[in-house]
């Protein structure tokens, strides 16, 4: 029997390299999801340009055409609905989203964002990670919620900080990692295996103690 597709909706305001990846895994056939379409808060952001390339919706809506955050949100998410989709994905969408919003969203929405999470929400985490003299860096998917970066975290993916590192040298390293995180991640999602309970993270029915872990050959693991 063939699986169900999930059908996932992605955000994006920028570049679009981890809508791109998840673009790709569903094209080779890794992923049961169906990616619907692709939204963005700015209409010059290339990761539109990678959905119109592949045929899938790409819609751009502009804040300063909404009265505030709310109605932008709400005319955003609007659209959303219309692409009925079981999950949406922050993958570069770098706007804070309306508390009420977020809500009804709740346990189908998730977000990458490149720290351990909960360390350093928000912006600039690679030079933040390099100015506390981290030994290591990251990146995490987490549900969202109303606190910024700051839902319960499904899987990270963790990285040496090296001598000689800066901001850029650390972002460039930590991308692939943050795409095959990605992947894996919609993958235990799509698959039906993960579940938010309450505050919590449920994998398999069963709480996690610690978000799952990506290892070296790619796969996500307890620890
Ligand atoms: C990624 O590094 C993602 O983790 C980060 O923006 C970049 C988007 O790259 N997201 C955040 O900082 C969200 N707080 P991409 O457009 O190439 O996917």
């Amino acid at each position: 029997m063939q699986q169900k597709r999930l059908r996932v909706v992605v955000l994006a305001s920028g570049r679009g390299s981890n809508f791109a990846a998840l673009l790709a895994a569903q094209q080779r056939g890794e992923l049961p999801i169906d990616i619907r379409a692709l939204l963005s808060d700015k209409a010059t952001a290339p990761a539109l340009d990678i959905a119109r390339d592949a045929g899938i919706d790409a819609i751009a809506l502009r804040p300063r055409d909404h009265a505030d955050r709310a109605a932008f949100d709400q005319a955003l998410f609007a659209r959303v609905v219309d692409f009925h989709p079981d999950l949406v994905v922050l993958a570069g969408y770098m706007r804070v989203i309306d508390a009420a919003v977020v809500d009804a969203w709740r346990g189908r929405m998730i977000n990458i964002h490149p720290s351990l999470l909960p360390q350093y929400p928000g912006l600039h985490t690679h030079q933040r990670a390099l100015d506390a003299n981290d030994v290591m860096h990251g990146a995490s998917v987490h549900f969202v919620t109303a606190e910024l970066d700051g839902g319960p975290v499904i899987a990270q993916a963790q990285l040496p900080i090296l001598a000689g590192d800066n901001a850029d040298s650390l972002a460039a390293r930590l991308l692939p990692l943050e795409h095959r995180l990605l992947i894996v991640t919609v993958k235990l999602l799509a698959q039906g295996k993960i579940a938010l309970q309450g505050n919590r993270v449920a994998c398999d029915d069963q709480i996690l103690a610690a978000p799952l872990l990506l290892d070296e050959s790619g796969s996500l693991k307890q620890r």
